[in-house]
C-alpha cells in the first residue's frame, strides 16, 4: 500500500519524504502555488529519487497532448504522466502505453472508465472519491467495485485513490484494498494522529514523573 502526497509544497514534501511513496501534482495545485511549474516539478523530483511523481498534461488537443506527454516523461525515470480519462484521449493513451510511457489516468469516475484504462495497460487509475461524494455518489463504494473487478479480470493496473478529503476516505480506501492513496498534507497529518495516543502519552508521562527517577535504564 503506497501513501502519496497530493501536494506541490516543497517544505511538506521534504518533511514527509522518508515516509511517502511519491507525490501527485495537478495544474490546479501548481497554479495555486505561484512558482514556476517546471522549476517546482524539478525540485520535487530532486527530493524523491526513485519515487512516483505524477505530472499532468495541460494540452487539450490530442496530438499536442501526445507530444507533451513524451516531454514530461523525459523529466525523470520516476515520472508518471497524468492524462484525463476522456474518450477523445483513449487513442493517445494507447499510443503512449505502446511507447512505454508510464501513465496515471486521472479524473476517473466510473467502473467502465476504469476498466477501459486497465485494458489499455496504464500503470495507475485515479478515481476521484471526494468529487463523486460532492455529487451524492458514494466514491468509496466505487473503490470496492474497482478492487473486485480489476482482480476478477486479473488486470495489473493499480488503483490510486484520489480526491481524498478526510480520514474517513483514507479508512475506506484502505478497507477497499486500493494500491495507493494520494492525500493532502492536512489529511495525512490528521490520519496519523489520535487523541487517545496523545492522552496515553500524557498519562504515562505523569505517572512516570511521580517516581522521581532521573536515570532509566
Ligand atoms: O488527487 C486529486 C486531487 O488533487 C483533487 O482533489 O479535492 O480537488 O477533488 P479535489
Amino acid at each position: 500500500m503506497k501513501i502519496i502526497l497530493d501536494s506541490v509544497d516543497i517544505v511538506q514534501i521534504q518533511k514527509w519524504a522518508y515516509f511517502i511513496d511519491g507525490v501527485t501534482t495537478n495544474p490546479t495545485l501548481l497554479a495555486k502555488n505561484g512558482s514556476d511549474p517546471l522549476t517546482r516539478i524539478k525540485e520535487i523530483l530532486a527530493l524523491l529519487p526513485g519515487k512516483d511523481v505524477s505530472v499532468e498534461v495541460t494540452e487539450l488537443e490530442p496530438d499536442a497532448m501526445y507530444a507533451q506527454a513524451h516531454k514530461i516523461a523525459k523529466l525523470g525515470s520516476n515520472v508518471l504522466v497524468k492524462i484525463p480519462c476522456h474518450k477523445d484521449y483513449y487513442p493517445v493513451i494507447a499510443r503512449l502505453v505502446n511507447d512505454g510511457i508510464k501513465l496515471n489516468i486521472t479524473l476517473v469516475f466510473s467502473l467502465f472508465q476504469a476498466l477501459s484504462m486497465c485494458k489499455l495497460g496504464v500503470v495507475y487509475i485515479s478515481p476521484f472519491i471526494g468529487r463523486l461524494d460532492d455529487h451524492d455518489i458514494d466514491g468509496s463504494e466505487l473503490l470496492f467495485q474497482l478492487r473486485g473487478t480489476i482482480d476478477a479480470y486479473n488486470y495489473k493496473t493499480q488503483i490510486l485513490a484520489a480526491s481524498i478529503r478526510s480520514v474517513l476516505h483514507v479508512h475506506e480506501a484502505l478497507l477497499a484494498g486500493v494500491d495507493a492513496i494520494t492525500m493532502p498534507v492536512k489529511v495525512l497529518e490528521l490520519a496519523a494522529e489520535h487523541q487517545l495516543t496523545d492522552q496515553g502519552i500524557a498519562t504515562f508521562n505523569a505517572d512516570w514523573q511521580k517516581l522521581g527517577i532521573s536515570k532509566f535504564p
